[in-house]
C-alpha cells in the first residue's frame, strides 16, 4: 500500500475508537493466559489499550507491556487501573523492559503487523530474551487460509452492520510478498473514516520455524482460547512456545 506507515496505523483517531466494538474473547483469553503466568508476571507485546492486559491484571497477574503507538498507550493509561500497567513505548522486535517473565504473549493477529520475515523472527527472538527458562511465549493469530484463498485473494467483509454505522473491511492479498493490504472503512452520519493496515500473513508452520531460529520450540497448539483441538477445520490458533 503506497505511503503506508505501520507506525501510524494506530494513530489518535484509531485509538479513540479502538474499544468501540469488543472482540468478545477478552475473558477467555485472560483465563487462558493466567494459567501460564506461573509466578504472576507477564509481558504483553503490542499491548494496545489493555483489552487483554486489564482483565489479566484483575486476576492477580502483574502485566507489563511494549507498544508502538503512544496514542494506544494514552488510552490505556486513562482507563481505571490503566496506570498500574507499565508500558514501554517501542517496537516489540527490539524494545526491552530489561527483565524476564513467566509469560510473554502476543494476541489478536498482531504478529502479522510486522511486515517482513526478518521482523517476525526478531519478534520471536525478543520474546525469548524476555522469558524465564521455564517461561512460555503465547501467540494467537488467524490461519491465513481463513482470510484468503487462491479464489478469494481480495474481498469485502461486512464487519459491523448497524442502523447508524456500517464498517466494511476491504482487502487485497499478494501471495508473493504475503502482504494483505486492508482498509477498515466506517460509514456514519458524520462521514467516512478510513483505517488502513497491512499485514504479513504466515502459517503456523512458518511460526514454528521462526521460533526455532529464536531458540524456542512449539509446546502445544490449540484452536482457540477454550483449548479446542487444533485440526483442519480450525480458523485460528493459539500456540505456546517454550525453551
Ligand atoms: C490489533 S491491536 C492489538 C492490541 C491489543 N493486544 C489487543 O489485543 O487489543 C495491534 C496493536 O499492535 C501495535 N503494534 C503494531 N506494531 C507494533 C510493533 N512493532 N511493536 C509494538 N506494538 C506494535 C499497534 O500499535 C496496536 O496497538
Amino acid at each position: 500500500m503506497k505511503d503506508f506507515d505501520p507506525a501510524s496505523s494506530f494513530g489518535s483517531d484509531v485509538a479513540a475508537h479502538y474499544d468501540d466494538y469488543a472482540r468478545g474473547d477478552e475473558e477467555a483469553a485472560a483465563c487462558f493466559l493466567a494459567e501460564f503466568a506461573k509466578d504472576g508476571s507477564a509481558l504483553e507485546f503490542a499491548i494496545g489499550t489493555g483489552r487483554i492486559a486489564l482483565p489479566l491484571a484483575a486476576m492477580g497477574v502483574q502485566v507489563d507491556g511494549i507498544e508502538l503507538s503512544p496514542h494506544m498507550v494514552e488510552k490505556l493509561a486513562a482507563k481505571a487501573k490503566g496506570t498500574t500497567i507499565n508500558v514501554i513505548v517501542g517496537d516489540m522486535c527490539r524494545a526491552t523492559t530489561n527483565r524476564r517473565y513467566a509469560l510473554v504473549y502476543l494476541v489478536y493477529n498482531t504478529l502479522f503487523n510486522l511486515l517482513t520475515a526478518d521482523d517476525q523472527i526478531r519478534c520471536f527472538e525478543n520474546a525469548a530474551r524476555h522469558l524465564t527458562q521455564d517461561g512460555f511465549f503465547v501467540v494467537e493469530t488467524a490461519l491465513p487460509n481463513a482470510w484468503i484463498s487462491p479464489d478469494k485473494s481480495d474481498y469485502v467483509h461486512a464487519e459491523h452492520v448497524g442502523k447508524e454505522t456500517v464498517v466494511l473491511d476491504v482487502a487485497r492479498y499478494d501471495p508473493v510478498t504475503q502482504l494483505l493490504e486492508e482498509n477498515h472503512i466506517q460509514f456514519t452520519a458524520e462521514g467516512i473514516r478510513m483505517s488502513p493496515i497491512v499485514c504479513r500473513l504466515i502459517t503456523p508452520g512458518e511460526m514454528d520455524l521462526m521460533a526455532r531460529i529464536a531458540g524456542l520450540r512449539l509446546v502445544q497448539r490449540f484452536a482457540n482460547w477454550q483449548k479446542s483441538t487444533f485440526d483442519s477445520n480450525s480458523t485460528m490458533h493459539v500456540s505456546i512456545y517454550g525453551f
